[in-house]
């Protein structure tokens, strides 16, 4: 599929079978979600752009490259906060914005219920993070959220995404990377993913 990058890294792979276990407890199953999502990272972070500049070693100048944008973190609450302290652990300087979404249970329509965002979000890398891309309802709304309020570098990093998902956000997104550690075969009728791993905000707080 075109700008969806699926990373078959065989660690993230072994780590994405033990979260998907249903016998995985949330404190094992945070662990390993944050394994997983500190390998991603380097590759959803891979085509970043940088620019030179010039650095003055203890011997010499040279040059090196510096991130030409900086990088805001945008979790959807909740379960996206499972992946934020991995990643702030692999790109501390970043800011972070903070989108709340529920899927209501019997529409599946995401209601926002929070937003905060750092300024000037057109000036920044924007990765949107959470780890189940199910209908693409709560990826979508937040997509348009954030292109409101300006941003216009953004990628989305999930653990699982269904056809479907990815299917509903291009059609506004048509090129937005996204990046995964597996796409799984469908949807069920209660808009869960098939295989999947079950509730991810509920697997991960233990509610
Ligand atoms: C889950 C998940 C996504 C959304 C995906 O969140 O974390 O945000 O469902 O489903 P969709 O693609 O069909 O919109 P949920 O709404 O269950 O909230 P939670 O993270 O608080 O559990
Ligand atoms: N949200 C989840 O947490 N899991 C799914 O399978 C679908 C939506």
């Amino acid at each position: 599929m075109k700008n969806v990058t699926v990373i078959a890294h065989p660690l993230v792979q072994h780590h994405l079978t033990r979260v998907r276990d249903h016998r995985t407890e949330p404190e094992e199953f945070r662990r390993l979600l944050g394994e997983i999502v500190s390998l991603m990272i380097y590759e959803a972070t891979r085509s970043l752009r940088v620019k030179r500049m010039a650095v003055r070693t203890p011997l010499e100048r040279t040059t090196g490259s510096t991130l030409e944008r900086e990088i805001v973190l945008v979790p959807v609450l909740r379960a996206g906060l499972g992946m934020l302290n991995p990643i702030l652990e692999i790109i501390p300087h970043a800011r972070v914005g903070f989108i709340g979404l529920k899927r209501e249970e019997t529409t599946l329509q995401a209601q926002f219920y929070h937003q905060s965002l750092p300024q000037q979000l057109g000036r920044c890398e924007v990765i949107l993070i959470d780890p189940m891309l199910a209908t693409g309802g709560s990826a979508a709304a937040a997509l348009d959220f954030l292109c409101e309020e300006g941003a216009e570098h953004i990628r989305l990093v999930c653990l699982v995404a269904a056809p479907e998902g990815i299917a509903h956000v291009r059609k506004k997104h048509g090129s937005l990377p996204i990046f995964t550690a597996a796409i799984d075969r469908c949807l069920n009728r209660s808009g869960y993913i098939l295989p999947g791993l079950g509730d991810a905000g509920d697997r991960l707080f233990g509610t």
